[in-house]
């Protein structure tokens, strides 16, 4: 990886990874896309900020030569509970951007990373410590287009050598872009009501299970794999990567223990209820670790401390 372009580099991952990947590789050998002018604007702070519609193949394929890329993140993506409110939007964008960087990929000799997630998995999925190759068949629109991603990335790969290469990632918890329209938003935005208000109302049930991963872990394993050695590489789309499962109820006990004046409600929404009832508990992330050393560093309360003292400062 020498020349990177971050397309949907606006969002909760993309801000993070583009200074990630900066540190890396060098200031000027990330190139970072969004659609939306604001985040372009944002962007071009810290780095070389284009505006582009991943979804305008020709302006994507003229970015990727005009700036000597060879590897492709792509990040664009309507989540999973925002992707129910229009099925037909969130498949046209994800898997629009998923295909032009794939077939930009195979012209220009690209790797490609594309995030799937825990959202790739259903109701019929073994819940516990869900194993790398099981029965996938997810309940949302994101979903069926995380699986479908997986499907043709591995085709690409083994069809035409496209260097394709992805996780599977559980919410990702952060304290510099909000995620926007997921499931496992909740986590995130807990922080921020806290310290705002001292409260927090959550729309997911106070014993429901899923997987999380501190920003943090989520930047080294995008990197680290798309490092690895590619003959030690088993899998490539996708690999589950976990390093904290919890409950709602289980995190703010933890919260509780450092601010015992804070207080917590539910009024659950019965959309996101079912969709993180369809998740995974908690998954298997053991072929990640063999295959390519995957080794997360954050337990839930290491991020607990540093999310209170970040968050506390931002607001
Ligand atoms: N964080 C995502 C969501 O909740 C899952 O990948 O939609």
């Amino acid at each position: 990886m020498k020349r990177i372009l971050v397309v949907g580099a606006g969002g909760q991952i993309g801000t993070e990874l583009v200074p990630h990947l900066q540190k890396k590789y060098g200031e000027d050998n990330v190139i970072a896309a969004d659609l939306k002018d604001d985040m372009v604007k944002k962007l071009q702070d810290i780095c070389i900020g284009i505006k582009l519609d991943a979804l305008d193949g020709e302006a994507f394929n003229q970015a990727v030569k005009k700036y000597n890329i060879d590897s492709i993140f792509n990040l664009v993506a309507l989540l999973s509970a925002t992707g129910e409110k229009n099925p037909q939007l969130a498949w046209k964008i994800n898997m629009g951007a998923l295909i032009n960087s794939l077939e930009i990929a195979l012209e220009n000799r690209c790797a490609v990373f594309t995030p799937s997630s825990i959202g790739a998995f259903g109701t019929s999925t073994p819940h516990d410590n869900t194993p790398q190759d099981t029965v996938m068949r997810p309940n949302t629109i994101y979903g069926v287009c995380k699986v479908s991603g997986e499907l043709l990335s591995d085709y690409y790969f083994t069809r035409f050598g496209v260097d394709t290469r992805s996780v599977r990632f559980p919410g990702i918890i952060s304290n510099g872009a909000l995620p926007g329209g997921g499931t496992t938003d909740y986590a995130v935005n807990v922080f921020y009501e806290i310290l705002k208000k001292g409260h927090f109302t959550c729309e997911i049930p106070h014993d429901s299970y899923m997987d999380m991963l501190y920003m943090p872990d989520a930047l080294e394993a995008v990197t680290t794999l798309m490092e690895a050695d590619p003959s030690k590489l088993k899998h490539r789309n996708s690999f589950n990567i976990t390093s904290m499962s919890f409950t709602p109820d289980m995190m703010f006990e933890c919260i509780k223990k450092r601010m015992p004046q804070a207080s917590f409600s539910f009024e659950v929404d019965p959309v996101k209820a079912a969709i993180a009832d369809s998740w995974p508990n908690k998954m298997d992330d053991s072929c990640a670790r063999e295959e390519w050393g995957w080794n997360p560093r954050w337990d839930m309360d290491a991020m607990v401390d540093d999310m209170l003292a970040a968050i506390a400062k931002k607001i």
